[in-house]
């Protein structure tokens, strides 16, 4: 029985792959040449000979890809040769917290079922009905818990309202064996985590939500899993913490990783300190005129170097993912700051060799925890390091003009950093550049 679950969850897992970007063909090594190992893009913005369309862009965070179909817009990704994505493997990410959450039923199974009806109750905070990191997240707890039902080839990551008697037909009930007895599993309730303002992944709206559920379903809930820990840390301080429900987010954000020693269930790193540094890098290199792989898969100047084993390139999407890592009472310890810079990029490059350069770089919503609390501070430790000048826009996480409005001036600027609002907007970006 066991082993067919862990059959089912494999098959399961790669099929969503297929559906999801950011799969197979990963090289560690960044193809040499395609970023132009005598880039022209060296001279400063104040000269002005760099047009805007020509200099450095990365994506971050937000890959630029159709929302509905999750398909990559290369179109975004190859702007120039100097464009590049930096986010984290989701798909990598998202087996892990599946796996995460099954492994503790597992080692808990004595005490998980709060009511004793042999039926082990979750409950799911979905971020963005229409961003990849979300529906990957979806997709791997429903696999590992034997919820997930399949549509077209992939799993169905719909959130499913409320499903007390598991009617649902976006889930299924899983069955689960361990020590010779048989539970069932079901997805007790899911929603998209959005205000009315229109932002998504939105932790007060997950603490509201809490509210509703623990109402309505109380003892019948023995798990509370969410797509990232700012819903998740609000589920648990608004409800689960006070009632001994485990927890489990994504991000390995500050508080979420502190608030495991009170019973948090575990969350998941996605290498933020790799991925900060990589976004700022490959415009460092390009505006050096270097190979794009200096500092990254070969050590640079400074003796800054990343192995494979935390990060990949893929060359066709242009992108650099980062690996994930499960944080739990076991070696969460270790994470506990994570704002920190990752040490085998924490060299300081030369000013001289290196210049100042100007960059402008937004943050989506301004308001988003792991951006916030993880990311941007990570960003501001990591520019120093390679002199870079940024100024840092923060969005509403509503409206792509709300971001676009500030880039009024781009020849101000020797690159740029985009962390865009809805992943299909990219143009609402390039064609302010390329005009
Ligand atoms: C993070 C979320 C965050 C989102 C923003 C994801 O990778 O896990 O916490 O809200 O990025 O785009
Ligand atoms: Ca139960």
């Amino acid at each position: 029985m066991k082993k067919a679950l862990a059959l089912t969850l494999a098959a399961a897992m790669a099929l969503s792959l297929v559906a999801c970007s950011g799969g197979n063909g990963g090289t560690s090594q960044a193809s040499s040449g395609s970023a132009g190992s005598a880039s022209s893009a060296t001279s400063s913005a104040q000269t002005g000979t760099v047009a805007n369309k020509d200099k450095p862009l990365v994506w971050f965070n937000r890959q630029p890809s159709n929302s509905s179909t999750g398909e990559l817009d290369m179109t975004a990704l190859s702007f120039n040769k100097d464009t590049y994505y930096v986010g984290f493997d989701a798909n990598q990410g998202a087996e892990l917290q599946g796996t995460m959450i099954l492994d503790y039923i597992k080692a808990n199974i004595d005490t998980i079922d709060r009511n004793g009806d042999g039926i082990i109750g979750y409950v799911l905070a979905i971020g963005d009905i229409g961003h990849n990191d979300s529906i990957a997240r979806t997709r791997g707890v429903r696999s590992a818990l034997g919820t997930a039902i399949e549509k077209d080839g992939a799993i169905v990551s719909d959130p499913v309202g409320t499903n007390a008697d598991g009617s649902a037909t976006a889930v299924q009930d899983g069955t689960l064996e361990v020590n010779g007895k048989t539970y069932i599993v079901r997805e007790l309730a899911s929603q998209e985590m959005k205000n009315s303002a229109g932002a998504t992944w939105d932790a007060a709206t997950a603490g509201n939500a809490i509210g509703t559920w623990s109402a309505s379903f109380g003892e019948q809930i023995d798990v509370v899993a969410s797509n990232n820990d700012g819903m998740g840390m609000s589920m648990f301080n608004a409800w689960s913490k006070a009632n001994n429900v485990p927890t489990f987010g994504y991000d390995a954000n500050a508080d979420a990783v502190a608030a495991i020693a009170e019973g948090y269930g575990g969350t998941i790193s996605q290498h933020a300190d790799v991925q900060a540094y990589l976004t700022l890098r490959v415009l460092r290199n390009a505006l050096d005129g270097v190979d794009v792989d200096t500092g990254i898969g070969t050590a640079d100047d400074a003796g800054n170097v990343l192995s494979s084993d935390v990060y990949y390139y893929n060359a066709d999407e242009r992108s650099y993912y980062a690996l994930n890592v499960a944080v739990t009472a076991e070696n969460y310890e270790n994470f506990l700051d994570s704002t920190k810079v990752y040490e085998p990029v924490s060299n300081q490059l030369d000013a001289t060799e290196h210049p100042e350069k100007s960059v402008w770089l937004n943050i989506y919503n301004a308001a988003d925890n792991f951006l916030s609390a993880t990311y941007q501070p990570l960003l501001q430790n990591y520019d120093d390091l390679l002199n870079l000048k940024v100024e840092y826009i923060g969005g509403d996480g509503q409206t792509e003009a709300n971001i676009t409005n500030r880039l009024s001036n781009p020849g101000a600027y020797d690159a740029f950093a985009i962390n865009m609002v809805k992943t299909d907007n990219a143009a609402s970006y390039t064609g302010i550049l390329a005009q």
